[in-house]
């Protein structure tokens, strides 16, 4: 039998596998992909032929990064704000005052969707060169049916960059336009926004929070969506405790996300129906906020996913590898739980159980790294550096993304 693609005598290999102990740890094993997936993952010595062959030698190993949480696709500049934000004003205040989400929107709407795409694209052409090959992409940035359907449209349109997961966040702020009617802005979400756009995404996402929609008003539009037949997502517990992290989960979320302010009371409900906590320490970081309970988590069990939550202003980061080590530093994360995070965890999150790991079932996409200079080949010098890791080698669905 000969294959399309032979990674061979890889040093390491994390596979990340489910029915494997720990990050499922091979050294030096071949890869061979053919057809589009994963047909042989072994000794070097009983590896199949192959048209093309790469070595393995002294690099490391990992399923294709996924990215869970991410803004990738705006219009304009929040770099002002950032400097607002340095010199003392609060996101929430900006945000009220018309700024922040809300200056995303004004610049988004008038773009097209060429410009979005385009803009996209740039952002995702950086996340891959991290290794990253999945990344979910929220609308949110429209507030109204035709800029959040032209969101996701360009979302669409990035596809031949990476895997795009889309992600309808109409429920994102209010429009100006509609500034103090929050209960009109709900019905056009429901009523306009989502027959339009639920065929162009896969999730549905509310950001629940003071400033944003009431526990009230984002069930009812997570129920909607739910009717439509999308996964359900939820900005949870991240400026003020609602209580959104514990009734999405109820109402069938596959993720929560943010959960800085989460109880532990919530904790056993998340753990209780399986619900991912994807955890942002970017935003953590910008916001200069208090870390979620990570140790309640991991003691109820609760699958860590890790996310860049890539957005123009609470968390303006372009690299997986930086949010590894800000997971591990900020907010107590062990490396194996880091590397969980950014893969199986993080397909778990966007119910894609085929994502973020490598064996019989997964997705045939994997990410090859060199450790940083004078490190060995394991994963825990590319989680402890911040040098921005770049991947040399990257496949996705078993064909050669880049690199040979
Ligand atoms: O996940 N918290 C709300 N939404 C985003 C921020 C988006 C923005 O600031 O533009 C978040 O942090
Ligand atoms: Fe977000």
């Amino acid at each position: 039998m000969s294959a399309d693609l032979l990674i061979d005598g890889l040093s390491t290999l994390y596979t990340c596998d489910p029915s494997a102990p720990g990050l499922g740890e091979h050294r030096q094993v071949s890869l061979a992909f053919a057809e589009g997936e994963l047909i042989y993952l072994g000794p070097p010595a009983h590896a199949p032929d192959a048209e093309t062959v790469i070595d393995g030698e002294g690099l490391i190993g990992l399923p294709g990064l996924v990215e869970p949480h991410s803004h990738a696709i705006w219009a304009g500049s929040r770099a002002d704000e950032f400097r607002r934000r340095l010199a003392g004003a609060s996101y929430s205040e900006i945000l009220e005052a018309g700024g922040g989400i809300l200056s995303t929107v004004a610049a988004t709407r008038r773009a097209s969707r060429q410009d979005l795409a385009e803009n996209g694209r740039a952002r995702l052409v950086g996340l891959r060169a991290h290794g990253v090959c999945t990344v979910e992409i929220k609308s949110g940035y429209g507030l109204d049916p035709a800029t959040e359907a032209r969101m996701l449209e360009a979302a669409w349109d990035c596809g031949d960059t990476v895997r795009v997961v889309p992600t309808f966040l109409g429920a994102h702020a209010v429009p100006p336009e509609l500034k103090g009617d929050r209960a009109a802005y709900v019905r056009q979400v429901i009523d306009e926004q989502l027959p339009r756009v639920r065929h162009l995404a896969e999730n549905i996402d509310v950001y629940c929070d003071r400033g944003a929609f009431s526990l009230d008003e984002a069930l009812e539009i997570l129920s909607a969506g739910k009717v439509a037949g999308l996964k359900l997502r939820a900005h949870a517990e991240q400026v003020a405790y609602t209580g959104i992290a514990a009734a999405a989960a109820r109402l069938g979320a596959t993720s929560v996300d943010h959960l800085e302010r989460l109880p532990d009371a919530d904790i056993a409900v998340l753990a209780q129906y399986g619900t991912v906590a994807v955890l942002l320490p970017g935003a953590q970081l910008y916001l200069r906020d208090i870390p979620p309970p990570v140790g309640a988590l991991r003691e109820a069990g609760v699958p860590m996913a890790l996310g860049t939550d890539l957005n123009p202003g609470s968390s303006p980061v372009h690299d997986p590898w930086t949010i590894a080590a800000l997971a591990c530093i900020l907010q107590g994360l062990t490396v194996e739980e880091a590397v969980l995070g950014l893969t199986r965890n993080a397909g778990l999150a966007l119910g894609r159980p085929e994502l973020g790991w490598l064996g019989k079932g997964s997705v045939a996409d994997l990410a090859l790294f060199r450790p940083p200079a004078g490190e060995p080949p394991d994963v825990a010098g590319l989680v402890q550096q911040m040098a921005g890791h770049r991947a040399v080698v990257l496949v996705r669905d078993g064909e050669l993304v880049f690199g040979a």
